[in-house]
């Protein structure tokens, strides 16, 4: 399996647009000096896009959103749609994060509307799975996952799976510094292959990238890189300084 590997940051809400344009621009400049096979994206705050497809617009840095509605338009305060992500050049959103799951109530089944509603405007899903710690702890976390996997992917026709990435993301490992190690994330991204497998067989399975998040940084990535079963990152914090997200994005090949 030696398909590109893809790096992704999630900004979630950090940076204004100021901010967010200067930060952007390093990275850009970071990745012309690379020699990479990497797929990169960088999914800013929604109001940044406008602006961020401008900028990258002659590099292979590809724009990504961190969240879309389950609708497509109408009354719905504060929503913002798959259709508007598409005008703004948008090819990839994040869908069910860990925080959307957690803060805002978000399901497996709304994931599975997110995730048709995007497809069907050709936006590429980043479909969140993963454990709470309560979960590994009391070893149900191949459960958790398998639920998260079956609910929304075998709803799928099977012409769709190649459309989306899996991110599996342990709720214990994002944003406090804990990483999954590179067996146990490796071990999950297996297990979700079998999942995916056992409905759609191994040739499809072996196709869906299944990137790994949680406190993903400079000095944990290689190792995580390295991983058969690991087709790249999910990146949050680290990916909020330029020289660490490059490094990252190195890592992976
Ligand atoms: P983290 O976040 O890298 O800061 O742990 C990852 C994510 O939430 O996608």
């Amino acid at each position: 399996m030696n398909k590109p590997k893809l790096v992704a940051g999630n900004w979630k809400m950090n940076t204004t647009l100021s901010e967010g344009i200067a930060l952007l621009e390093s990275i850009i400049k970071g990745v012309k000096l690379l020699k990479t096979n990497t797929k990169i994206a960088i999914a800013p705050p929604f109001t940044h896009l406008s602006e961020f497809r401008k900028a990258l617009k002659n590099t292979d840095v590809c724009l990504a959103a961190q969240n879309v509605s389950d609708k497509l338009q109408g009354a719905f305060t504060g929503e913002i749609s798959a259709l508007m992500l598409k005008e703004l050049g948008v090819k990839k959103a994040i869908v069910a994060h860990s925080e959307r799951r957690q803060y805002f109530g978000e399901t497996n089944e709304s994931a599975l509307f997110k995730i048709k509603t995007l497809l069907k405007q050709d936006i590429h899903p980043i479909y969140c799975v993963g454990e709470l710690l309560e979960d590994r702890e009391r070893e149900r976390h191949f459960e958790v996952v398998e639920e998260q996997i079956t609910t929304v992917l075998y709803q799928l026709t099977e012409e769709k799976l190649p459309k989306l990435t899996i991110a599996y993301e342990p709720v214990w490992a994002i944003g406090t510094g804990k990483t999954a190690t590179p067996e146990q994330a490796n071990e999950m991204h297996e297990f979700i292959r079998a999942v995916i497998a056992k409905r759609f067989g191994e040739d499809l399975a072996g196709q869906v990238m299944i990137l790994y998040g949680g406190s993903v940084n400079s000095g944990n990535a290689s190792a995580l890189m390295a991983q058969p079963q690991i087709d790249g990152a999910l990146v949050g914090g680290a990916s909020l300084k330029a020289e660490e997200f490059i490094a990252i994005i190195k890592a992976a090949g």
